[in-house]
């Protein structure tokens, strides 16, 4: 590290001893600010690099940028079910009348076939709560569609 500018001078030991204090200090309470924060971030904020991860399980159907077995998932918050032009939905998505937002991702993808009777998306949904909701802030994350 460089010399810091301190009013004693570059040979002030007083100043060094002072750091060496305060990191003997900090390294216990850092611990025991992360130890305090992680259960609070588990229950609370949701992860979309989690959800990105368990993305991967979309991506055999489905793709951000293009259309595949499913339709792509670029701008899909606040998206009409079913509107994406040139894809060719099941009536029964069309049909939906959902807007995606945090509620409707997350009901639909707890059990596609089950919430949407009828839906080509022949998955069996994500169960886990936790997985479900950091997956679908992931969704939401993503940016609008560019030109085609
Ligand atoms: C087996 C292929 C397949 C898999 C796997 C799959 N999907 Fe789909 N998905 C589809 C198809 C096909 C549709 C169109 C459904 C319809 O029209 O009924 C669709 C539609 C959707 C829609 C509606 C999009 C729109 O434009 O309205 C969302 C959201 C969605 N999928 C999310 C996901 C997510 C998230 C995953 C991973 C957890 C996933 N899908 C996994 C095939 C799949």
């Amino acid at each position: 590290m460089p010399a810091r500018r301190t009013p004693f001078g570059a040979a002030g030991g007083g100043p060094r001893k002072g750091a060496a204090l305060r990191r003997a200090w900090a390294g216990p309470l850092a611990a025991a600010a992360i130890i305090a924060a992680v259960p609070a971030q588990a229950a609370a904020a949701p992860d979309p690099a989690h959800g990105k991860q368990i993305y991967d399980r979309c991506l055999a159907c489905h793709a951000v940028a293009h259309d595949r077995v499913g339709p792509r998932h670029c701008g899909l918050k606040g998206r009409q079910a079913g509107s994406m032009p040139g894809f060719e939905y099941s009536d029964a998505m069309r049909a939906t009348g959902f807007t995606w937002n945090r509620q409707t991702l997350d009901r639909f993808l707890t059990d596609p076939l089950g919430v949407v009777p009828g839906t080509t998306m022949t998955y069996d949904g994500i169960k886990d709560a936790r997985e479900r909701r950091d997956l679908v802030a992931y969704l939401l994350s993503l940016p609008p569609c560019g030109g085609r």
